[in-house]
């Protein structure tokens, strides 16, 4: 939500911010603004729109050379979109120009200390506080070398609510300063070919991975100052000095592009197999027994376990409820699943015994990393699923299970998603093994279904051509349901997320038993509604109750669309639209049922005309609550 990019070096900062501000694009889209620091002078360029509309106004006005320069991609908080309120923002005197993340909680009583001061705002946004309580703090500073930095952690004393702030000033050339509370922020190192240090920082590791694999970790409420002369010093917000953590940024650089494709979406899409395959890798032993080697809580804190909370938002909440089908039922641990803003808010009963997983794609969505802090006040342990090494949510858990899948640019989760179910299923493995539930030649036979699943997948991503060809045709409807049982249920509920947020048509997920208690209702002729149907070995008849209830929705004038395993012929004489994916044990199969889900949304949304990648009102990241 919101990229931040900010770059100090011997290249020209105008396109090493822009090239930035390109990757960073898919946090937020909704205005873009560069400001670069050149001859003792800011000049700043904003637009509300996406990058294109800022583009097109840097070639016709473009900025002078640089070798200081930021770039922010908005999403709106305080304020809509507008050339106005885009950032960056600059402080009445012209001397500081800041770009901000989050929400400055106290922005009014501080926005109306500075208007007593007779400053004019020239914006909506709680941003623009900064600025001149920036340029106010640089007056009162002492000189010295340091001096900047000391006014930021003046105004960082003072603010409350999550932040991150990149600031420069007109005395202070080849110099950023930035600070973070609650909100991400990186710190790239690099050297050009001829040996010259350069300084990058970035919202996430994507602004600037085409220029170095080295980065510094920041923690909470510090500061951070990039001096050319003087390298990178950073100081908790009273000055004290901090030793951040360096680690080798692993995601290249290539799988940040489109490769060929129209969309990332079906880039990622496409990339499901690897990055499930890669998931896995390393974490089977010699013996068949699972290696978590991250998972860093003792045997014996696995085994004290009695009670799980699996704690998300959207995508990953989904996953979640897949989790619990498959814990549970290999633990025999009672599992929670919650979406995170609601999980502190209505004082869950958590001990030490209890363990919270959070999973978060990012590693940065303020739900979830607000979830995962009350656990640990309450004591709860905490394991993070995540897909972004460096980011907050696994740096303040326990132990984390990182998924491998890469850069995911799309709004829309897809290869996130599948991994962080496969994430999932080997918690739960693990936990069934420290816990003498599962022997481990047991655990060994469950991980080589697992192990079958990316050639499952990739063939399911092989047949989807009449997929494409079914979206087309729903592309001008207004509504569709989807409906699951058991583990089919999440997919449903994950389907119908997925052609909300890209194709714009209200979609909703039902447990296929729960319909006649009301939504079917709905129902009348030509209302699409997707089955995903369980296999027919799955247990307590549950196949069969699905394929009556594919028969009650079609009686009543439903366009059926039945996702269904091979070989189900139960299935055939009901299915206006039949998907076959390959027979796979029951409790794994979401991986390979939901693929098709997100094939249709991303192919109906293309016919729709939209873009699937930037989804209207959406940003990747939610940084704020
Ligand atoms: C939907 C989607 C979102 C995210 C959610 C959590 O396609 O991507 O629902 O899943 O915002 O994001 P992370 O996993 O980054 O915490």
């Amino acid at each position: 939500m919101c990229g931040i990019v900010g770059y100090v070096g011997p290249q020209d900062a105008r396109d090493v911010v822009l090239e930035g501000l390109r990757r960073l694009e898919y946090r937020g889209y909704d205005s873009a603004g560069i400001a670069v620091l050149a001859d003792g002078a800011l000049s700043t360029a904003k637009k509300a729109g996406k990058l294109a509309n800022l583009e097109k106004v840097l070639a016709d006005r473009p900025l002078p050379a640089a070798t200081t320069g930021i770039g922010h991609t908005r999403w709106a908080t305080h304020g809509g979109p507008s050339d106005a309120n885009a950032h960056p923002h600059v402080s009445a005197d012209g001397s500081v120009a800041v770009i901000h993340n989050g929400i400055i909680e106290n922005f009014a009583p501080l926005r109306a200390e500075c208007e007593a001061t007779g400053i004019e705002f020239a914006s909506e946004t709680d941003t623009e506080v900064a600025a001149h309580l920036l340029a106010a703090a640089y007056r009162e500073a002492p000189e010295g070398e340091t001096r900047l930095a000391d006014a930021m952690r003046a105004v960082c004393r003072r603010l409350e609510g999550a932040f991150t702030l990149v600031a420069t000033h007109v005395d202070a050339p080849d110099t950023l300063v930035a600070a973070r509370r609650s909100s991400p922020l990186v710190v790239g190192i690099g050297e050009t070919d001829d040996g010259a240090a350069e300084y990058f920082l970035g919202s996430d590791v994507a602004a600037f991975i085409g220029h170095t694999r080295n980065a510094l970790e920041l923690g909470q409420d510090q500061v951070v100052e990039i001096d050319r002369a003087r390298g990178v010093t950073v100081t908790d917000f009273h000055g004290a000095p901090v030793e951040p953590t360096a680690y080798t940024v692993d995601w290249d650089a290539a799988a940040a592009e489109k490769g060929g494709y129209d969309w990332f979406m079906l880039k990622e899409i496409a990339e499901q197999p690897q990055a499930i395959a890669d998931t896995l890798l390393g974490r089977l032993g010699p013996n068949g027994e699972l290696a978590l080697d991250e998972v860093r809580l003792s045997d014996q804190e696995l085994r004290d376990v009695d009670k799980i909370f699996v704690v998300a938002c959207g995508t990953a909440y989904h996953a979640g409820l897949i989790a619990k089908y498959a814990i549970e039922h290999w633990t025999r641990i009672p599992v929670e699943v919650e979406v995170a803003s609601e999980f502190r808010y209505r004082d869950p009963v958590l001990d030490r015994s209890t363990l919270v997983i959070v999973i978060s794609q990012s590693g940065e969505t303020m739900d979830t990393l607000m979830a995962l802090r009350h656990a640990k006040d309450q004591k709860a342990r905490v394991l993070a699923i995540c897909n972004a090494n460096g980011s907050t949510i696994p740096r303040e858990s326990d132990a984390v299970l990182y998924t491998y899948a890469g850069p995911e640019i799309a709004v829309a989760s897809t290869k996130g998603f599948l991994t962080q179910v496969v994430a999932c299923y080997l918690v739960g493995l693990f936990l069934a093994q420290v816990r003498g539930m599962k022997f481990e030649d047991e655990v060994a036979a469950v991980v080589d279904d697992l192990r079958a699943l990316p050639d499952a997948v990739a063939s399911v991503l092989a047949e989807m051509e009449p997929v494409r060809g079914l979206a087309r045709s729903l592309a001008g409807e207004d509504r569709m349901l989807f409906l699951g049982r058991h583990v089919g249920f999440p997919v449903a509920l994950e389907g119908a997320l997925k052609l909300k947020e890209l194709a714009y048509i209200h979609a909703e997920g039902f447990a296929a038993g729960e319909l006649k208690h009301g939504p079917i209702a709905v129902i009348d002729q030509g209302t699409p509604v997707v089955v995903v149907v369980p296999s027919p070995r799955s247990r307590e008849s549950v196949h069969g109750k699905v394929v009556s209830n594919i028969q009650e929705v079609r009686a009543r004038g439903a366009r059926t669309i039945v996702i269904a395993e091979e070989g189900d012929d139960d299935v055939v004489p009901y299915a206006d639209h039949l998907i076959r994916v390959p027979r796979t044990p029951t409790l794994l199969a979401p991986v390979v049922t939901t693929v098709p889900l997100q094939v249709l949304a991303c192919e109906i949304a293309d016919s729709r005309g939209l873009d699937v990648d930037q989804p209207r009102n959406l940003a990747k990241s939610v940084t704020v609550e």
